[in-house]
């Protein structure tokens, strides 16, 4: 189901907590898990869950509250825009339908050539830097304006 080198990974994670308590690893290792497969199916969150010995419920509850998990599969680049509130009277709808319309496809989905997916984010913890996206879960842009999204696509054409 996983390599080797990820379920050492896993381990690596679980050592950080009380025997007892490996469970609490459970956000480590389904983001090792998406490393990996690129999105979580829900035969790997179980099987995530069996590794840890908890309900494939237990972690399936965890996968779907935290939208870095990706329960499809997504292009190569995943736009996470936020359009919670204080990045929504920042513009953060309009850069997202700025995205929407740049790439061809709607919110959710993704580019014939699986290059982009396009998602609407909860808050991430940068409110003053509204409005904010978040490339592959890891590499925020801020301030976002039609300039800096058309910067960002050439970048990552
Ligand atoms: Fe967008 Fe907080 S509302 S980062």
């Amino acid at each position: 189901m996983l390599t080797q080198e990820t379920l050492a990974r896993f381990d690596r994670e679980i050592a950080k907590y009380p025997a007892e308590q490996k469970q609490s690893a459970v956000m480590a290792c389904l983001t090792l898990a998406q490393i990996e497969k690129g999105w979580l199916a829900k035969e790997t969150i179980a099987f995530v869950a069996d590794y840890l010995d908890i309900p494939a419920i237990a972690a399936e509850e965890v996968a779907t509250f935290y939208n870095m998990y990706n329960l499809k599969p997504v292009g190569k680049y995943k736009l996470a825009v936020c359009t919670c509130i204080p990045c929504a009277l920042s513009g953060g709808r309009d850069a997202a339908a700025y995205l929407a319309e740049r790439l061809g496809i709607s919110i959710g989905e993704t580019t014939a050539d699986g290059r982009f997916t396009l998602v609407e984010s909860e808050c991430q913890g940068a409110c003053g830097d509204a409005p904010v996206a978040l490339v592959n879960n890891h590499k925020m842009r801020s301030f976002l304006t039609p300039d800096k999204l058309d910067q960002l696509l050439e970048e990552l054409k």
